[in-house]
């Protein structure tokens, strides 16, 4: 295994011209980043910086074949994505990050009326979305977009979307940069929209490992071997950050999970989080109405 070493703060632009040739010729060897806060700080720029192509090169490789479709939000959230007969259309859903479409096509396929916007850094993952079986361009709108850069509401119009769907994205991000993802879903939210969050909670098995192989490149935050990232959440840090964004917090829990993998005898304690927030904008209209009376 070749092992990339660590260099000084004042030697960094080489340091991170060395991590771009490390994952341009190989995604499996194991690439250390330096420790001091400083370097922490510019790598996590980097690889925002970089989040495009690193995601683009994954589905290049994996194709649709990396994520299961995702079943278990009917399940969990079904009445958010319910169309009652009080709605003659169905509801509007954005899903950011949607990757090759492992959420989107089983909400389209359970839900008949419902709409949905679907976004992604990577233009392979949109090519794939747009190239799956059940898309249906009347019912899905797929679109490439940067969601910490691109705005939103060049694509959406301002206030439409009902619910948006977070699985597995935010921890993409650098989490620096994550109030600027909020602050772009917040202007095409309805004002009594609710955001549906799934992601990695801290203490989960890949994260173990990331830190025992010092891929760490901020508190909770990591670089995988093929330059994406990944931030692991607290319950706290979750909530702090929608409320801090304007967004209360209807629900929150982080759950577990024992997974036997047998043909490498390990048993992996997954962990992840589950939140549904809601937009603050309807209490504040409807607190200002009030006064008014
Ligand atoms: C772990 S995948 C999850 C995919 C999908 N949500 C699902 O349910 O399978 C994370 C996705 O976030 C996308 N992503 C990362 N950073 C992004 C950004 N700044 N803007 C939009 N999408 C981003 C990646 O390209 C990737 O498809």
């Amino acid at each position: 295994m070749r092992v990339l070493s660590a260099t000084s703060a004042h030697n960094l632009s080489s340091f991170i011209t060395a991590v771009h040739r490390h994952h341009l010729h190989s995604h499996k060897t194991v690439f250390r980043p330096p420790q001091t806060d400083k370097c922490q700080y510019s790598l996590q720029e980097y690889y925002q910086k970089k989040a495009k192509k690193y995601w683009d090169s994954f589905y290049k490789r994996h194709q649709n074949k990396f994520f299961k479709d995702r079943h278990y939000l009917e399940k969990d959230w079904g009445s958010y994505f319910s169309d009652d007969s009080c709605f003659q259309n169905g509801k509007v859903v954005l899903e950011v990050g949607c990757g090759a479409g492992n959420t989107i096509f089983p909400l389209v396929a359970a839900y008949p009326k419902l709409y949905v916007h679907a976004c992604d850094i990577s233009p392979c993952a949109i090519q794939l979305v747009k190239s799956h079986l059940e898309f249906r361009e009347d019912r899905v709108n797929a679109f490439v977009c940067d969601a910490v850069r691109d705005d939103l509401s060049a694509k959406i119009n301002p206030s439409s979307v009902d619910v948006v769907t977070l699985i597995f994205m935010l921890s993409a991000v650098s989490p620096k940069k994550m109030p600027l993802i909020l602050q772009n879903i917040k202007a095409v939210l309805k004002p009594d929209g609710y955001v549906l969050v799934r992601d990695y909670a801290i203490g989960d098995f890949a994260q173990v490992k990331l830190r025992d192989k010092n891929q760490m490149i901020g508190d909770d935050f990591f670089v995988r071997g093929d330059g994406t990232c990944s931030f692991y959440f607290s319950e706290d840090f979750l909530s702090s950050l929608f409320l801090e964004s304007g967004f209360n917090t209807i629900d929150i829990n982080i759950y577990f999970k024992q997974i036997q993998n047998h043909s490498r005898d390990i048993v992996m304690d997954r962990r992840w989080i589950r939140a549904i927030f809601k937009n603050c904008d309807s209490s504040i209209r409807n607190s200002t109405l009030n006064s008014r009376h």
